[in-house]
């Protein structure tokens, strides 16, 4: 008999107490982690919570202020920002993302004004912005590539010009990380990061956001531009393919049921993965903690600490502000 088994392995004895679990505990979290999500609107004066996800809100731009201070003052060193744009300024040419006054633009100025060591990362995509509720430009219920991958590009420069530290596409456009690249080197900004949403699969998860921001898409689904959940080989693909293109963090999306993908993307490449813990992961939580089901907190750490165990570097989460405080 091995020494390395029962009686004499006892694995229990790590277990034994607090202090020995602390000590051979293998993850940490730290709000240093964390990326908050903010949605912004337009108006005054409003903080308005969005229905399918609990104590998560909407913010106006004067009210938002108050909303980053805590998040800094809570040591979380960044937020990605959201903006609910109203229908009449939705087009199929983006025309509004482009605005260099439009919501996302003034609300990166006035963060980077009143936090100015905050780092601003902003979603470059369209669909808050379309008519039809895509990513993209479509055309006879195609969404364009190449079309979109170049508007996306403009988007890119608009937020940089604005002041924005990351530019952060959520498409899943091909090539647009290239695109976005250069587009930046020439504009003359060399150091605007691109965190790219490299492993974006087509998730049912996604519904509150779409809820929060009322850009579910008007006909059809995403699926010839996000991932299907059945693969795993085009996420690593994807992920090499961004890494190589300029991407300075690479992300996997939904968070919990692609833990897997965490792990395959982190041992492909070599920068920085971080990953989405949308808000259908948030909205399970929220629902079954007010229902009496789950304990709120302790689902909350376990969820995030199983990120860390898969890999990730980063993590985007609604409960940010809510970790950081425990932690
Ligand atoms: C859109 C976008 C989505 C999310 C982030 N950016 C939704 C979608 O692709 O339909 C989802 C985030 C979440 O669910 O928390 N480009």
């Amino acid at each position: 008999m091995s020494h390395s088994q029962f009686p004499y392995s006892r694995p229990r004895r790590l277990r034994a107490s607090a202090n020995i679990r602390r000590m051979v505990e293998e993850n940490h979290l730290s709000a240093s982690d964390f990326i908050a999500p903010l949605f912004v609107m337009e108006g005054t004066g409003v903080k308005e919570e969005i229905a399918s996800m609990p104590d998560y809100y909407r913010f106006t731009l004067d009210l938002l202020m108050d909303e980053v201070r805590k998040i800094e003052d809570l040591g979380i060193p960044s937020v990605l920002l959201f903006a609910k744009v109203p229908d009449e300024k939705k087009d199929n040419k983006g025309t509004e993302a482009l605005n260099p006054d439009g919501l996302m633009q003034k609300a990166v100025r006035a963060i980077k004004d009143e936090c100015p060591n905050l780092v601003v990362m902003t979603d470059v995509a369209m669909d808050p912005y379309s008519s039809y509720g895509h990513d993209g430009i479509v055309d006879n219920g195609q969404i364009l590539n190449d079309e979109s991958a170049d508007l996306l590009a403009k988007m890119a420069v608009s937020h940089a010009d604005a002041g924005a530290d990351f530019v952060a596409p959520s498409d899943m456009m091909d090539g647009r990380i290239l695109m976005m690249r250069e587009a930046l080197e020439e504009m003359g900004h060399a150091n605007t990061g691109i965190m790219a949403y490299s492993a974006k699969y087509a998730s049912s998860y996604y519904g509150p956001f779409r809820d929060a921001l009322d850009s579910a898409p008007g006909f059809g689904d995403k699926k010839t531009y996000q991932m299907n959940p059945a693969n795993s080989l085009e996420a690593v693909k994807e992920a090499i393919t961004d890494e190589q293109e300029g991407a300075d963090i690479v992300m996997v999306k939904p968070g919990l049921p692609y833990l897997d993908i965490v792990r395959a993307v982190k041992e492909s490449v070599h920068v920085p993965v971080s990953v989405y813990n949308v808000s259908g992961e948030y909205s399970m939580i929220k629902a079954a903690a007010q229902n009496g089901w789950l304990n709120e907190e302790e689902a909350m750490m376990e969820a995030l600490i199983a990120f860390k165990r898969a890999g990730a570097d980063l993590i985007a989460t609604y409960f940010a502000k809510d970790a950081a405080r425990l932690l």
